[in-house]
């Protein structure tokens, strides 16, 4: 439709993907049987990739997709495996007309496996300037913390030599906290986000996706975040919301990943038009493309048809998502 056209052609930002994330059920069984990683045998979802993906298909909860995604990212074992899932995701970000993307990754869902932080980097790195070369993709890596792992786990982590080498260098721009949201909230995670402050990187958290609004209050207010991941629980609070406007806080809002998660039944539940109308800056953002059913471009055209947005109002979504990115300001001059 000319109306998919429009959308593709748009210069988008993406700020929300998880590139372990990205790791399609074809992948996985490929490089599972190439690194002789053994897939659970007592579930019936890894019998096939088509078995996998319909399971992905009956979500029910925020954790229930994070056991797959877990088990999935075991067959990542060599730079190799990391430059090939991330090659992946920017093959499809230049099919869908992204001009720069903000990567999560997880380090310690690979380190406590004993996958090095070093093999991890490398093959990242190698797939970006390839994106950068090839495509044309500009991009930034944001190192994730797991929130359901020990505070004394996340800061040894961050500490790590190699992950601090990679922040003062600027091969990771920034930082990020995911996993279950509940019942680890923000201001457990204090220290680590001084810390990355002090040294200069950007940072943001997972908060209001499935907790509650408190949770972005607490990220706003202890982590000093510049950006909120999700944050739909935002329309909870209209004061929050005043004041999120008021500070140009930008979210990254993943539509289709917030009904597969059953945050929300539909698209349309999403407060996408609340947003707008109360001038809450957003990003559109696919989350984990691979097990949600959709890449950025899906999830445009699924809000495209809950809300009806107009030209224009498309257009102001794409110029906050260049503003609200961290890249650097010729970068952006160059999309707007
Ligand atoms: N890790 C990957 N995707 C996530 C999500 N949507 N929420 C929390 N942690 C995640
Ligand atoms: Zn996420």
């Amino acid at each position: 439709s000319p109306l998919h056209a429009f959308l593709q052609a748009l210069p988008k930002c993406e700020h929300h993907i998880h590139l372990e994330g990205a790791l399609t059920p074809a992948m996985l069984f490929t490089l599972a049987s190439r690194n002789n990683v053994t897939l659970p045998q007592d579930d019936a979802a890894f019998a096939s990739p088509e078995a996998l993906l319909a399971r992905y298909g009956r979500f029910t909860f925020l954790d229930d997709f994070l056991h797959y995604y877990y088990i999935g990212m075991s067959v990542l074992i060599s730079p190799n495996d990391f430059e090939l899932l991330a090659w992946d995701y920017f093959q499809h970000a230049a099919a869908d007309g992204v001009a720069h993307a903000e990567v999560f990754f997880d380090p310690q869902a690979h380190m406590e496996r004993g996958v090095s932080y070093a093999t991890v980097l490398k093959g990242f790195s190698t797939a970006r300037e390839r994106a950068q070369k090839e495509l044309g993709i500009s991009s930034e890596l944001i190192c994730c913390f797991l929130r359901h792992l020990p505070v004394p786990d996340c800061l040894a982590t961050f500490e790590d030599p190699d992950v601090q080498e990679s922040f003062v260098d600027g091969s990771v721009r920034g930082i990020g906290l995911d996993s279950s949201e509940k019942p680890f909230p923000p201001e457990l995670f204090e220290e680590i986000y001084w810390r990355a402050g002090k040294l200069g990187l950007r940072r943001t958290a997972h908060a209001g996706e499935e907790g509650p609004a408190t949770y972005i209050t607490s990220a706003l207010d202890t982590l000093n975040v510049e950006r909120i991941d999700h944050g739909i629980r935002l329309a909870d609070d209209k004061e929050l919301m005043q004041r999120v406007v008021k500070s140009g806080t930008m979210l990254s809002v993943c539509p289709l990943s917030n009904v597969l998660l059953r945050c929300v039944k539909t698209v349309a539940e999403v407060p996408v038009r609340k947003f707008l109308d109360a001038g809450v800056k957003f990003s559109i953002n696919s989350d984990d493309p691979a097990y949600f059913g959709g890449y950025i471009l899906d999830n445009y055209c699924a809000v495209h048809e809950a809300f009806d947005l107009s030209v224009k109002e498309w257009a102001g979504v794409c110029r906050a998502g260049i503003e609200g990115s961290w890249c650097r300001q010729d970068r952006k001059d160059k999309m707007l």
